[in-house]
């Protein structure tokens, strides 16, 4: 879109998330208004929200029953004490909470997003520890590629190398062990590779000391590097090896939680139930900042004392537990359960997947991969040598968005997450636009045209 000086100075004033302002000025997009699946920038032209913002907008944009419980909860109460109160609906959304989590995950404490879940999560670990006799295990394990917030605390149990090397050295007590991804062409299966990644958690634990390990965070599909899917027996292996060392697992649901992947939570789609589960985005389907860390009850019994004891959590956020987000999260839980939304994202999610399968015509994807509607494609210059194409994602980002459809791309991948609303039109709406701007992608990057096969 065009923009004005105006506008252009004020850009540089500001930056946009993890992306050089220059080069978003190239192809700027500033948004003014969002309905449902899409956008609309200042200048009227709407976009196709393939990706719910960034994995947010479960439910869609400007969800009218998120609406009207945030507005009904505005007239009451905007805001009530972190420090010394608790309001009312904050007790309501707990319940609700444990009502959908898999296991005794009923102790919950709200945040204002995914890195204050992840960050809460760890403290909470380590004073745990500290209180239950094994005052050693402080070390986190976490995989590379793998994203868990910007705060650092959660950067330093990120593995994605680029965004977290200016700000090194990170904060010690941090390890790291590859996905699976990482391994997949040393095996013949991707189960024997999947046993293999999850076994190797088993050995950094036992060569670190297990008294010194207090958790192992892992996103149940990792989006930054590329939707990793392992398989339900890598997670299996990994609750045994947890439970053989007295280590918490901890998922990081920031963006699996809420439905995306055919069930509330991804451990529940995967049947693996984790000590911890961190969650955000989706649980407001972006209408107010939220994030949340849902604990194994009987944890909280290390907590429990008098103030002399002092055990409590020593941990708190000015908008911990807020009222307003608290409302909102309820109402997104609501919707789910009462149409049953992870089950329709199944449905969706198989739909979705078909069409994505047919840009293996192309010649350029390497693997469909992901859970329910959280799907991601792998771009190679060659499914023989399997070299990646990043100058593919590129040139997807520049069609995509000149076609007026948002999606996430990082380079050698691209990852669609509609709102589990969308209608059967709506996904052959997104399906096309994807196949357009992925065909113009590939003719701008003089890639050979359509493979075909032989009759
Ligand atoms: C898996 C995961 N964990 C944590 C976070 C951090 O969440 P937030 O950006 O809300 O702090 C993100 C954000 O993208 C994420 O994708």
């Amino acid at each position: 879109m065009k923009i004005t000086p105006r506008e252009e100075a004020l850009l540089k004033r500001t930056f946009v998330d993890y992306y050089p302002t220059s080069e978003f000025l190239l192809d700027p997009l500033i948004l003014e208004r969002a309905q449902g699946l899409y956008y609309w920038d200042t200048q009227g032209r709407r976009y196709f929200d393939a990706i719910g913002g960034i994995f947010v907008a479960t439910l869609g944009h400007g969800h009218p029953r998120l609406l009207e419980a945030m507005r009904k909860q505005m007239e009451k109460m905007t805001f009530a004490p972190p420090l010394h109160g608790i309001a009312g609906v904050t007790l309501d959304f707990i319940e609700r909470v444990g009502m959908v989590t898999p296991g005794n995950l009923k102790y919950v404490k709200a945040f204002s997003g995914g890195s204050e879940a992840t960050e809460s999560a760890m403290k909470f670990v380590r004073q745990y520890f500290k209180q239950t006799g094994h005052p050693g295990k402080y070390k986190f394990i976490s995989r590379y590629h793998g994203y868990h917030g910007g705060t650092a605390g959660a950067m330093s149990a990120s593995g994605t190398g680029p965004r977290k090397t200016k700000f090194e050295p990170q904060m010690p007590g941090f390890l790291k062990v590859f996905p699976p991804t990482h391994y997949r062409s040393r095996f013949e299966s991707w189960e024997e590779c999947n046993r293999f990644a999850a076994q190797s958690v088993e050995d950094v634990i036992v060569s670190e000391d297990p008294e010194t390990v207090a958790g192992v965070m892992v996103e149940p599909v990792g989006n930054t590097g590329g939707i990793i899917t392992p398989t339900a027996e890598y997670f299996q292996i990994l609750r045994e090896i947890c439970d053989r060392h007295n280590v918490m697992l901890i998922f990081d649901e920031v963006i699996t939680g809420f439905g995306k992947t055919g069930s509330m939570f991804a451990a529940q789609t995967y049947g693996v139930t984790p000590d911890i589960i961190c969650c955000g985005k989706g649980l407001s389907s972006g209408v107010i900042p939220i994030g949340a860390m849902i604990a194994r009850e009987d944890m909280a019994d290390a907590f429990w004392g008098t103030a002399a004891d002092d055990v409590h959590f020593a941990h708190g956020h000015t908008f911990a537990s807020n009222p307003l987000a608290c409302a909102v999260g309820m109402a997104v839980i609501d919707e789910i359960v009462e149409n049953a939304l992870d089950v329709r994202a199944q449905c969706m999610g198989e739909y979705l997947r078909t069409r994505l399968e047919g840009l293996k015509k192309y010649g350029v994807v390497r693997e469909v991969r992901g859970k329910g509607i959280l799907l991601g494609v792998e771009l190679v210059k060659d499914t023989g040598t399997l070299e990646p194409f990043p100058e593919l994602g590129r040139a997807l980002k520049k069609t995509a968005l000149r076609n007026g459809i948002i999606l996430r791309i990082d380079p050698s991948w691209f990852a669609v997450s509609p709102a589990l609303i969308a209608t059967d039109e709506q996904l052959d709406e997104m399906c096309g636009l994807i196949e357009k701007s992925f065909a113009e992608a590939l003719d701008e990057v003089s890639q050979p045209a359509l493979v075909t096969t032989n009759p």
